[in-house]
């Protein structure tokens, strides 16, 4: 794989939601650091001009992030801006004039899926492909057969090496952590496996509801948006085996390796939920069936996991905003006190999101004379969720091309093949009131008693 960096960074969908909230905060944050100092061309149909993309980047950057007076300033040398349909050749041949003496371009497509094919087509025509890499946007298809139809698509004009399919979740610090702390400590290995661990819950909550998006949100829902993406990464991150050294090609074998080792799900482990006012947001389809919420339980057919079950859950207007994985431990073979309501078992917690914590729960004994004892919490790290914001560092990556922060081929096939079964009506979907933990059925799926973890709010 070569290693030149990008000499240009194109957008597609630069008028879009994405490129408003995401990327122009990243492009001035690469500009304050260093790290961008290339054309930044904007492509986008909106029938405007330069002057008006840059009023854009000023009001995004007004509303995420503030403005940096320096970085902007340069933004704004550096930003170009292409105006034309993505079906039209015409915008292309202006893209490959605009692109100028570039001859490593990184193509971004900000844009729905359904116009990559026409973007990545044009692109070859124009002659703008040659030697170029291109970033794509999750989600990547909309199940298995489409995501292996836009991989050929892709792979006709663009070889893997330079086709980076983004998954922000990866390019998060505590998610990034997770698994340095997975490998670079020697206290978790002899344990992380089906002999000492009886459960592991991963729960992305959201408090706010579809945020305006509901046109996108209603043709995508809970598990195309989140569970066959970011979900399914930090599964794979939790579960990989160690691979045998840090090389980006070892790292991304290793997790495609155990997400091809998930059983695809079948509809009596899955429980989909809509919370209650969906109907109303703009967008969304009145007799829309679409899940705001999914709980699903997966087996990994492996030495280490099987019979451990993998919980997941994530859903919209539930009672907080946070990211948090619950590893849950066996309890001591013999119980040795007989306490009455029984210990709760010892668990690892990673707070992935908005604040950062990594504790270990244990027992401890209660001053007195019996031998009763309370849960204690050691915690290893806590500190508030500041971060280089994920798409800098991705972009950035993609820029060098450095593809471990980015879903490989087989990887992302791999998730589409576990919840294919359960993409559309497969299962019923059922309501629940705004700032619950969805609809009750979820219960269900949890195997021992104390059923679901509850996420407290964040303090930080
Ligand atoms: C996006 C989903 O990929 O991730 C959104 O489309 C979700 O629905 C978002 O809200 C959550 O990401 P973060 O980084 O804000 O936790």
């Amino acid at each position: 794989m070569s290693a030149t960096k990008s000499d240009a960074l194109v957008f597609f969908g630069a008028t879009g939601d994405l490129a408003f909230k995401q990327i122009f905060p990243a492009l001035q944050s690469m500009i304050r650091h260093g790290t961008l100092n290339v054309p930044i061309i904007g492509v986008a149909k909106a029938g405007w001009g330069v002057e008006q993309l840059r009023d854009r980047a000023r009001e995004s950057l007004e509303q995420h992030g503030g403005i940096d007076r320096e970085a902007f300033s340069k933004l704004l040398a550096l930003l170009r801006y292409v105006d034309g349909d993505y079906s039209d050749l015409a915008t292309f041949r202006e893209l490959k004039k605009q692109l100028g003496d570039a001859h490593h371009p990184l193509h971004y497509l900000a844009i729905p899926p359904s116009l990559f094919e026409t973007v990545v087509a044009n692109l070859a025509e124009s002659g703008a492909a040659t030697n170029a890499r291109i970033v794509v946007e999750k989600p990547f298809g909309h199940d298995l057969a489409s995501a292996q139809e836009l991989n050929h698509t892709i792979h006709k004009y663009f070889p893997e090496p330079n086709v980076f399919r983004i998954d922000h979740y990866l390019g998060k610090e505590p998610v990034q952590n997770l698994l340095y702390f997975r490998f670079a400590n020697s206290f978790l290995e002899p344990i992380w496996n089906r002999n000492y661990i009886r459960s592991v819950q991963i729960t992305m909550a959201e408090i706010f509801g579809v945020q305006g998006r509901g046109a996108f949100y209603d043709a995508t829902g809970a598990i195309r948006d989140v569970i066959q993406n970011h979900m399914l990464q930090l599964t794979a991150m939790l579960a990989m085996d160690p691979p045998m050294e840090h090389t980006h090609e070892g790292m991304r074998s290793e997790k495609s390796r155990v997400l091809k080792a998930v059983k695809p799900l079948a509809s009596d482990v899955v429980v989909r939920g809509q919370f209650k006012g969906y109907h109303d947001e703009p967008g969304v389809a009145p007799d829309s069936s679409v899940e705001t919420f999914a709980a699903v339980r997966l087996n990994i057919n492996s030495w280490r996991w099987s019979g451990v079950p993998f919980l997941i859950r994530a859903g919209k207007c539930l009672p907080v905003t946070a990211t948090e994985v619950l590893v849950e431990l066996k309890r001591p073979p013999h119980d040795v006190f007989t306490e009455h309501p029984p210990a709760s078992p010892n668990y690892y917690r990673f707070r992935l999101s908005p604040n950062v914590v990594i504790a270990l729960g244990a027992r401890s004994k209660l001053p007195g004379e019996e031998m009763k004892g309370e849960d204690v919490e050691l915690i290893l790290l806590e500190e508030a969720g500041k971060d280089v914001p994920p798409y800098e560092r991705l972009l950035g990556d993609a820029m060098h091309g450095d593809p471990e922060r980015f879903a490989r081929e087989d990887t992302v096939e791999a998730a589409w093949r576990i919840v294919d079964p359960i993409l559309g009506n497969a299962v019923p979907v059922f309501e629940y009131e705004p700032g619950t933990w969805g609809p009750s059925q979820a219960d269900q799926l949890t195997p021992y008693k104390n059923g679901w973890h509850v996420l407290e709010p964040s303090s930080a």
